[in-house]
C-alpha cells in the first residue's frame, strides 16, 4: 500500500485527538487508524491507551503536548474534539457554568493548538476543531454553550491566518445533533417546565441524529491533502439545520 491509496490517506501520519473517549473522538481515532495513522488520544475520562488529561488545566495541556510530540516523533494533525454541554435557562446561568464551558470548549483548543504549533509548522500539518451549529445559530436554554462554541470558531479562524505563514491549515467542523451520550445527558437535565415549542424551532431537513462516523468523515476530509486549499473554514455537517 502507498500513501496514494485512497483508503490509506493517513499512512504514517501522526495525529493527536482530544475527547478520544467520547462518541466523536473514539470514532475519529478508529477512522484515522484504519487509514494508517499513528494516533495519540487524550481524555479526562479513562480509556484504553489514552493519556488522561483534564483540559481545564493549562499546565497539563502543555505537558501533554510535549508528551504527544515525543511519542509520535512530531505531529501532522491535531483534532480538538473534547467538549461539554449543559443546558441552562435564563435565571439558572452561573459564572462558574460559563467559565467551565469556555475552559473546555474554547480555551483548551486554543492553548493546545498553540502548544503544538511548532510541531505542526515543522510538518506543514493542520488542525481540525469541532465547533457546533450552536456557534452559528441561537438556541434556547443554550446561551452558555453557544457562546463558547462561537468563541472557539472565531479563535480558530484567527489562528488560521497566523499559521498560514507556516503552511499550517486550521479548520472547524460544525455538527448538528450526533448520536452520542452528550445530547441525551443534556436533555435529561432540562427542567420539566421548559417551553418545548421554543426548543422545536430548529428542525433538520433530514430528521434524526447523525452517527459519529459522519463527523469523523468530515474531519478526515479536512485533515487530508484533498483539502489542501481549505483553511479558516467551517464545514457544517448538520443534516440541514443551518440554511
Ligand atoms: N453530540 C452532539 O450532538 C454534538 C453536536 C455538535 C457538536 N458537538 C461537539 O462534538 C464534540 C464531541 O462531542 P461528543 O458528542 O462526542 O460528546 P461526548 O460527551 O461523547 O465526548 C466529549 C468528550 O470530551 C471529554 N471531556 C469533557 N471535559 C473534558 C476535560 N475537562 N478534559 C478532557 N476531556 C474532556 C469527555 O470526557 C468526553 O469523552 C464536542 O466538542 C461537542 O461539543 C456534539
Amino acid at each position: 500500500m502507498t500513501t496514494t491509496d485512497p483508503s490509506r490517506r493517513f499512512a504514517d501520519r501522526r495525529v493527536v485527538v482530544t475527547g478520544a473517549a467520547g462518541g466523536v473522538g473514539a470514532s475519529l481515532v478508529e477512522a484515522f487508524r484504519r487509514e494508517g495513522a499513528h494516533v495519540v488520544g487524550t481524555d479526562v475520562t479513562p480509556g484504553e491507551g489514552l493519556h488522561r488529561v483534564d483540559l481545564r488545566d493549562e499546565a497539563a495541556i502543555t505537558a501533554f503536548a510535549a508528551a504527544a510530540v515525543e511519542e509520535l516523533g512530531g505531529v501532522d494533525v491535531l483534532c480538538n474534539v473534547a467538549g461539554i454541554q449543559r443546558f441552562a435557562r435564563l435565571g439558572d446561568i452561573t459564572a462558574d457554568g460559563l467559565r467551565a464551558h469556555f475552559d473546555v470548549n474554547a480555551v483548551a483548543p486554543v492553548v493546545l493548538t498553540q502548544a503544538l504549533a511548532p510541531a505542526l509548522a515543522e510538518s506543514g500539518g493542520n488542525v481540525v476543531t469541532i465547533a457546533s451549529i450552536s456557534a452559528l445559530m441561537a438556541q434556547p436554554y443554550n446561551a452558555v454553550y453557544c457562546a463558547s462554541k462561537a468563541a472557539v470558531l472565531m479563535a480558530m479562524r484567527s489562528l488560521a491566518m497566523e499559521l498560514a505563514a507556516h503552511r499550517v491549515r486550521v479548520n472547524c467542523v460544525s455538527p448538528g445533533g450526533i448520536e452520542t451520550p452528550m445530547p441525551h445527558t443534556s436533555a435529561a437535565e432540562l427542567p420539566a417546565d421548559i417551553d418545548w415549542d421554543l426548543l422545536m424551532r430548529s428542525n433538520s431537513a433530514f430528521p434524526g441524529f447523525m452517527p459519529p462516523t459522519d463527523i469523523a468523515e468530515a474531519v478526515l476530509f479536512l485533515a487530508s491533502p484533498a483539502a489542501s486549499s481549505i483553511t479558516g473554514s467551517n464545514l457544517v455537517v448538520d443534516r440541514g439545520v443551518v440554511w
